[in-house]
């Protein structure tokens, strides 16, 4: 199984992907990081904790990471598309267990350390809490299999400005940093993750599984009329973070990623949180780049929507 450590900005998709995660046969979770993002840390925190609750994985240590942007600006949240209580406004309050005692960032240190070459890290939210353990430890490029994370945009328009997407545009500075070291890049962005949707029908087969479905069905409500409001015109939404971890246990269905530069727009101007991404080898079908360690998932097949909702809905439903 492929270990992992996740790290969200628990949100709805954020909350279906820890599902995923925790439920796939396939990954060995180790841990989860909550960071800002969709909703404050704490926030973040408790309902990753939550949802781990809900199916059954209370083993999986969550730790409670950075409350803001490396550079300390007031942290920008996205209650609109995610509810006030960054589940749909259909969360509930039942009582979650403590976080760890260690901060996101340490976590994925102590981890990475204990299970060398072997972890894939998967950020779902802001890089904050990945560029904190980058900086924390220096060597942990090598020390780790690879960074699939959910963010950027190389040939589609962004979501929050014309050129840049959420969880890159909230902490460009983070992001740099995290495209700048030498590890091993899968980068889900817009480009696959516009293309992979939740409809109606897959909400309805979730709400007629077990307690997660009926959870995840309850929560993408809210979601998907924000999605029908701001984007689509009818009821469906993006399954976003998802798609991070199915990548990086290998299980997504890849039709197009080339390996190439990519750099974050740091500046202060109208490109800042831009994934700029050197495509031009797009003429020649993508010969390599000298040095480039991204790859950039361009092309994917949907019906991963299909089996993570199977998955979810199954998990404790009756037979
Ligand atoms: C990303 O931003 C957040 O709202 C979602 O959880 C996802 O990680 C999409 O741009
Ligand atoms: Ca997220």
């Amino acid at each position: 199984a492929t270990k992992m450590i996740l790290d969200c900005d628990t949100g709805v998709d954020d909350a279906m992907a820890i599902m995923y995660a925790a439920l796939h046969p396939g990954i060995e979770l180790l841990g989860v990081g909550a960071v800002w993002g969709n909703v404050d840390v704490p926030l973040a925190t408790r309902n990753t904790l939550r949802v781990l609750d809900l199916v059954g994985r209370t083993d999986v240590p969550v730790a409670s990471g950075a409350a803001a942007p490396l550079l300390g600006d007031r942290p920008e949240f996205a209650f609109h598309v995610h509810g006030a209580d960054g589940q749909g406004g259909a969360g509930d309050d039942a009582p979650v267990r403590p976080a760890a005692p260690t901060t996101a960032a340490q976590q994925i240190v102590e981890l990475v350390r204990a299970h060398p070459g072997e972890v894939w890290l998967v950020p779902v939210g802001p890089l904050t809490n990945i560029a904190t353990a980058l900086a924390l430890d220096p060597e942990l490029p090598g020390l780790v299999a690879g960074v699939a994370l959910m963010g950027g945009s190389a040939r589609r328009p962004g979501n929050v400005t014309p050129v840049a997407e959420a969880n890159i545009h909230k902490d460009p500075e983070a992001a740099a940093a995290v495209f700048r070291a030498p590890w091993p890049i899968v980068m889900a962005g817009l480009d696959v993750t516009m293309d992979v949707i939740l409809t109606a029908e897959h909400r309805d087969r979730l709400a007629a599984g077990g307690e997660a479905g009926r959870y995840l069905a309850r929560i993408l409500q809210h979601y998907g009329e924000f999605y029908r409001d701001e984007v689509f015109g009818e009821w469906q939404c993006c399954m976003h973070d998802t798609l991070a971890v199915a990548a990086a246990a290998g299980v997504l269905d890849v039709r197009l990623a080339p390996v190439v530069h990519v750099e974050v727009d740091t500046t202060a101007g109208p490109g800042r949180g831009q994934t700029v991404v050197d495509l031009r080898g797009v003429y020649r079908g993508f010969p390599a780049q000298h040095g480039a360690h991204c790859t950039v998932l361009l092309d994917v097949d949907d019906r991963i929507a299909d089996e993570a909702v199977d998955l979810i809905a199954g998990h404790g439903a009756l037979p």
